[in-house]
């Protein structure tokens, strides 16, 4: 049975936001455990004393003439610190200190349920309006590991650093978000981050502030995720706003900004840790990128880079047992990453599960007739159709197997179990349906038919799901103009739609809309004509000539196209044995017999009238196909 990547549900979100809840508080308060850092007067301070930011009432004067001020603080007192009671801001530290120590069961149950509460609304919304991918139990693991470093490193800058809190620089998980997922989770992951950070001072409202402008900037001005190195750029220009906004936020709280007094402190500086920490952060971003996007489950550039080497070895293996396949899987790399770059999706992505996802069919490339000669006898002539189906859906399992034994990343293998989503062989079911059976034998249902993957969680494979019949029919269509391939492209589509194949893509109707017009535009380019060389000419006019003299009396173009129909017959066959909805075929839809040599396959199409259907003129169309981009020579 096929293994499947786990999803979130109810319960597995409710175990997970428990135990990072629990970890987050014990990060939170970790040095309130230990009695030895707990500050006193006249000894060294083992840690940095902080008090957050705030309002407090000062009293000037005595008796009852007294003036009452209200000023904002905030003290920061080094490590080594040696306290005395007679210092203001050092029994400030001291009293602070104290009323936190030791950690009281009240305290600690406060914020886990604070604690607990941001992680299940984001993993329950996650899950349940956030990106396909995000509805996967790794990845959401990987977030919050991701949030749990942030909330250490944090702590790490805190306690053993004087410098101001605004350096900390955990946009880069909002970078990150982006570069793994998309915008909005990464908008959705910095409110998070910022939150957690932001309780380790009290809710310290301008450290809220700031460390929320600056992630939400610097993912609005990562544009593009393709170039990493943007992402100090990004990180920049949010510390510029960071530090804007610090400054606004100071006088709205304290009444002025004391923007001279502040810059002179230099690294104490508040409004130069704001932009610093910016830059800090789209740095940070950028160095540990490849580590940030193995823990989210994504596969890096680089990796997948390597994986459509040509020469890596399961592609070569690919190549020499099942060339047919092999080939047509090179046609769908080139569409589907068309596709997937016009929408916004990882094409590299999509490329490399283009190249992967029929590896299974390397291990009996027999059963699948794009891989056997024209005119070869195709095994399923003698197979009953519940074995042929078996045969074929078999690919799907034994491919994810390959991959997963070959130590290839899982979004990878993800193309394989989904490219036929939980489709029913219809070919084989309608043959099953028609034959005749002994009456006390228990009839097989459409269950045995289906293939066993899972439907298409992300935009990359549900264009893969498309292309992969969109390739196939592509080589069946008589039409070959933008108008033809556009009511292909778009019969194919509805066909996935109302099959509920798409229904957790999260591709809409508008990505849908704009790839039916791209790939329409991909697929002309790639079958436009060519001006015929004269030699190709005269022997097509000694042809014609010939077959007046015959007496045939037909025009040299039918012909022509008659004499190439055995090839793509083979390939309209791949088609239905492989159980695409686009075989289109009039025998696919209605259950005739499959197209078992090239030969009969001509002589039923040449009974049929369906034009309106794709590749319902599959012979003479597919005639160009097998290669990675079929090379028509119209007739001029
Ligand atoms: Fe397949
Ligand atoms: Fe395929």
């Amino acid at each position: 049975m096929l293994r499947t990547r786990v999803r979130l549900g109810l319960s597995s979100g409710l175990i997970l936001s428990a135990l990072f809840a629990a970890l987050f508080t014990v990060i939170g308060g970790a040095e309130l455990f230990v009695p030895e850092f707990a500050p006193t007067y006249g000894v060294p301070t083992p840690l940095v004393l902080r008090v957050p930011y705030g309002a407090r009432i000062v009293r000037s004067g005595s008796g009852e003439l007294f003036d009452v001020t209200f000023q904002h603080h905030r003290i920061i007192l080094p490590r080594g610190s040696v306290l005395q009671p007679g210092v203001e801001q050092h029994r400030a530290a001291i009293k602070y200190d104290s009323l936190r120590r030791p950690p009281s069961l009240a305290r600690l149950g406060s914020a886990f349920v604070l604690y607990f509460f941001g992680c299940f609304i984001l993993s329950n919304y996650f899950s349940r309006f956030g990106h396909p991918r995000l509805r996967l139990l790794r990845s959401q693991l990987g977030v919050f590991v991701l949030m749990g470093l942030a909330l250490v490193l944090a702590k790490a800058l805190l306690v053993l650093t004087v410098l101001p809190a605004f350096w900390i620089p955990v946009s880069a998980v909002a970078l990150w978000a982006v570069v793994g997922f998309d915008r909005r989770t990464a908008f959705l992951l910095d409110v998070a981050v910022a939150l957690i950070v932001s309780s380790l001072l009290r809710f310290d409202l301008l450290l809220l502030a700031v460390l929320t402008t600056r992630g939400m900037v610097a993912s609005l001005l990562f544009l593009n995720r393709k170039q990493p190195r943007q992402m100090v750029l990004a990180g920049l220009a949010s510390g510029v706003a960071a530090a804007v906004a610090y400054v606004a936020m100071t006088v709205l709280l304290a009444g002025q900004p004391g923007i001279v007094a502040d810059l002179s402190l230099a690294f104490g500086s508040n409004i130069i840790a704001c932009a610093g920490g910016g830059l800090v952060s789209g740095l940070l971003g950028l160095a540990m990128r490849e580590p940030a996007e193995l823990a989210l489950g994504h596969v890096s550039r680089g990796r997948l880079l390597d994986l459509t080497d040509i020469e890596a070895p399961l592609l070569r293996e690919m190549a020499s047992k099942a060339p047919g396949s092999w080939e047509h899987s090179r046609a769908m790399a080139n569409l589907a990453e068309a596709g997937a770059a016009v929408i916004g999706a990882d094409s590299l992505l999509t490329r490399v599960g283009a190249y992967y996802h029929d590896l299974g069919k390397s291990v009996q490339p027999e059963y699948f007739t794009e891989n056997n000669a024209p005119g070869e006898k195709s095994p399923h002539d003698d197979l009953p159709p519940e074995v042929s189906a078996d045969a074929i859906m078999a690919h799907v399992v034994v491919g994810t197997r390959m991959l997963r034994e070959a130590g290839i990343p899982e979004p990878v293998v993800e193309f394989v179990y989904t490219h036929h989503g939980t489709q029913l062989v219809k070919f084989f079911w309608n043959k099953y349906q028609k034959q005749e059976r002994p009456e006390d034998e228990e009839p097989l249902d459409e269950s045995h038919f289906r293939y066993p993957g899972m439907k298409p969680m992300s935009r990359e494979t549900a264009i893969l799901m498309l292309v992969d019949a969109i390739e196939a029919a592509s080589r069946t269509i008589e039409k070959t103009d933008r108008a033809g391939f556009e009511e292909m492209i778009r019969h194919i589509v509805f066909d996935k739609l109302s099959a509920g194949q798409l229904d957790e893509s999260g591709l809409t109707l508008a990505d849908l809309k704009v790839l039916t017009g791209r790939m329409a535009s991909t697929l002309e380019n790639m079958y436009h004509g060519r001006v015929k060389y004269p030699s190709q000419r005269d022997k097509e006019k000694a042809q014609a000539r010939e077959q007046e003299q015959a007496g045939g009396g037909r025009e040299p173009k039918d012909e022509a196209s008659e004499d190439t129909a055995e090839a793509p017959a083979d390939a309209a066959e791949a088609d239905a044995a492989d159980g695409e909805p686009s075989a289109p075929e009039g025998e696919a839809a209605d259950g005739e017999p499959p197209p078992a040599s090239g030969e009969a396959t001509i002589e039923a199409r040449k009974t049929e009238e369906q034009p309106s259907e794709p590749g319902a003129d599959a012979p003479r169309a597919a005639a160009a196909g097998g290669g990675t981009g079929p090379a028509r020579t119209q007739k001029r």
